[in-house]
């Protein structure tokens, strides 16, 4: 059987960069940005884009195009019968954890648009919003909705996958981004022309080095894998559906460069309005869905910007999280020679099943704590700020000790035939930076050193 493929250059990065961009950059991005103090923690952030980021994606892509295949056989058709091959296994098991937890926040976007639509979320005033979020988010008792809508995301998303690359995946990613970046730049001047907005710009491009922790670190870095959908194996997925012909080392910068704008874009919307607002950086997971209604509220027509924002970050979430799903799907098919439909339906269930702890951890489940973490924090945790950097490093050692750069080098330039100016930075990237740069702040921000 043929594998389906991408049909054209811009469908390819419109599906790599819907996948990257997400509730990544909209949702975590700016939280965490909050809780860790700021322009520190986005400089680490952009060191680590710039010196792991983009090697790990240009190898997924180098990885997943040489071997035409999924997460795991991909590594045994390179090297057979090694144990690279663990490192999708590993990332087949992450795309389980992110999605069932993603698939919590997605929800509650889906709640939120909801209200937007019949015009309730527009006539709620700033003051009375904590509590409002609070109560929807409560899951968990009488109050199942969190979860309806978690259900609703994860069907969406299996529906789009079944249909298959070209015309799930692509068609829909191609049209929808640039609406998002085209907003996001609108609210980002409401935002920046409150009364008060400089505590807020100060706050992002101003480091102050002494608010940053060891654990920051990680987060930073766990948050590079987790914004640019790296470590697990997703790019390399969608890097199997790319032809010969594209050249992948512009195709990773471009990626990169998108996610990280908008990811930015996202934090200068976010905060000065929260300043201005005098609402609090840190206040966690709920940060962006306290701080977005107050700026609109502030804005002519307001509540119908609101709602086509709500909607686009919908269809952004769902972007990504097709892709997460893709990454098991495409596995089990093709190695136990399963309908895409019954696969996707068998792990679609599954996955949602794994989720409804994450979302009752906002309400019943809220005092149940593993590890001093609630399930949600847990599962985020563990996947996001381990799992991912673990899978680049293996990703980053296969490339420069177990494949070899050469090899790697020859795919990315199909075959000689393009140019690669910086091959050489790639190769001590690959083979030293990242791996070196990885394993130290995992010791580090664990504790083992
Ligand atoms: N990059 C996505 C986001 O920022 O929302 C989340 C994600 C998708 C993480 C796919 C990992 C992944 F494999």
């Amino acid at each position: 059987m043929k594998r389906d493929g991408f049909s054209s250059r811009f469908g390819i990065l419109a599906a790599a960069a819907g996948s990257a961009i997400g509730l990544g950059n909209i949702w975590r991005f700016p939280y965490i940005t909050g809780e860790n103090g700021g322009a520190a923690f986005i400089l680490v952030y952009l060191v680590c884009i710039f010196l792991i980021g983009i090697p790990v994606m240009l190898s997924e892509l180098v990885i997943g195009r040489n071997a035409q295949s999924n997460a795991i056989s991909s590594f045994d058709k390179i090297k057979p019968n090694s144990p690279w091959k663990f490192t999708g296994v590993l990332g087949v098991l992450t795309a389980f954890i992110i999605l069932s937890f993603y698939s919590t926040i997605a929800g509650w976007v889906f709640a939120y648009i909801g209200r937007a639509v019949t015009g309730q979320l527009s006539s709620i005033s700033p003051a009375e919003l904590p509590q409002y979020f609070g109560n929807i988010i409560n899951a968990g008792g009488s109050n199942l909705e969190p979860i309806l809508w978690q259900f609703v995301v994860m069907v969406i998303t299996g529906f789009i996958v079944i249909a298959g690359i070209k015309k799930g995946v692509e068609k829909y990613s191609k049209l929808l981004m640039p609406i998002l970046l085209g907003l996001l730049v609108v609210l980002a001047i409401r935002s920046l022309t409150l009364e008060g907005a400089y505590k807020g710009v100060e706050f992002l491009f101003k480091p102050d080095f002494s608010s940053l922790s060891v654990e920051g670190v990680l987060e930073a870095l766990g948050h590079a894998f987790f914004s640019l959908s790296l470590g697990m194996c997703t790019i390399l997925t969608y890097g199997s559906y790319v032809n010969k012909k594209e050249r992948l080392p512009s195709l990773a910068l471009q990626i990169t460069f998108a996610d990280t704008a908008i990811a930015l874009l996202a934090g200068i919307v976010i905060f000065p309005a929260v300043f201005a607002y005098g609402l609090s950086p840190d206040s966690g997971p709920d940060l962006i869905f306290i701080t977005l209604p107050t700026v609109f509220y502030s804005m002519p027509f307001g509540s119908f910007f609101q709602m086509l924002f709500l909607v686009l970050i919908g269809i952004a979430s769902i972007t990504s999280t097709i892709s997460l799903l893709e990454v098991p799907v495409s596995y089990f098919t093709e190695e136990f020679k399963l309908s895409r439909k019954k696969v996707t339906i068998l792990i679609t269930s599954i996955i949602f099943l794994l989720g409804i702890p994450s979302t009752l951890s906002f309400g019943s489940l809220g005092d149940v704590t593993i590890f001093g973490k609630t399930f949600f924090d847990l599962m985020d945790f563990t996947a996001s700020n381990i799992l991912l950097p673990v899978g680049g490093l293996l990703i980053s050692l296969f490339i420069g000790w177990g494949w070899g750069i050469r090899n790697a080098v020859k795919e990315a330039t199909n075959d000689g035939n393009i140019e690669f100016k910086l091959a050489s930075a790639y190769g001590f990237a690959t083979k030293y930076l990242a791996p070196i740069g990885i394993f130290v702040i995992l010791l580090y921000s664990t504790g083992v050193i």
